[in-house]
Order: C-alpha cells, then structure tokens, then sequence
C-alpha cells in the first residue's frame, strides 16, 4: 500500500533524511519533504512542528519521519501539535509496537545515535505495522482526550 509521508530534519539529519526519503520513494511512497534543504545549522522546532501540522491536517492516512542529532527535540517539538503521536526509535521493535499499540504516526530518529540501517529497519517497521485497535483503542483514546485539553475543546 502506497503510504504519504511528511518528513522534516535539521542539519544533524539531512544526510540521513535524503537517504530515507529516497528508500520511501524507492517503495512507492509519496515523500513530501518539507526540509531543510542542507547542512547549513537550523533550529529543529521548526522542522519537527511543521511535520507535526502537516500530519495532523493530512486529509486521508498519512505518516510523519522526523530526524535530528539525537531524534529528541525534533520529536518533542511535533509532539507539541494536538493529533500528533511521535514515538522516538533507536530499534524496529519500538517502531513495530509505537503504531501496533500507540497508533503512532510520527516516528522520530537520531541521526547521531544510530546508522542508516538501523535507521531504516525502524522505518520500514513502522511503515509496515497497522494499529491493533482493540485495548489500544481505549488508550489511544485517553491520549486523543489530552489533546482536546490541549486544544481547549
Ligand atoms: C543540533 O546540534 C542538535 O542539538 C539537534 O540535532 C538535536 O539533537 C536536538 O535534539
């Protein structure tokens, strides 16, 4: 199944988002890449929150990559937009249950912590697992009240 993707790095992770953009597209996948654009140095919130709002807009299904030196502040940064659910991955079995039990639909990753096949294997994991439902449902569900909270709704 073809899956759209919006994907973001600062400076630590171009390298490693360029690789994984062309893995995704290598697959079929749509692969809106929203930057940055080299390895001049960014500030990763920007990058992290505009994945976080494109994802959280997406009409239809869509999933999130975000990358930066350690995956934790460009995690926390799309974690900010009510809707997301960003699960940081430094290994495929994270990534497998973070969209089997979390319905995560952000994953975020460190360029500096692991290399490009890690990084992959969490990535192909994630894209490859659907969400279980079931008792995850009910505590995706209290997740998704945090974020009404959040939104003021
Ligand atoms: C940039 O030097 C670095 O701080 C950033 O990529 C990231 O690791 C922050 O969480």
């Amino acid at each position: 199944m073809t899956v759209r993707w919006y994907v973001g790095s600062d400076h630590a992770g171009f390298a490693l988002k360029r690789h994984l953009c062309e893995v995704l597209r290598s697959l079929g996948d749509e692969v809106n890449d929203l930057g940055t654009e080299n390895e001049q140095a960014v500030d990763y919130p920007d990058f992290g929150a505009a994945v976080g709002r494109a994802v959280a807009s997406a009409r239809g299904p869509a999933l999130g990559l975000v990358i930066c030196g350690t995956g934790v502040g460009i995690g926390i940064a799309a974690n900010k937009v009510p809707g997301v659910r960003c699960a940081l991955c430094t290994e495929a079995f994270t990534a497998t249950a973070a969209r089997a039990h979390n319905d995560a639909n952000v994953i975020a990753l460190g360029a500096r912590v692991i290399g490009a096949g890690v990084a992959e294997a969490c990535l192909r994991a994630f894209r490859d697992t659907t969400f279980e439902g079931g008792r995850h449902a009910r505590r995706v569900g209290k997740l998704n009240t945090l974020d009404d909270a959040a939104r003021g709704s």
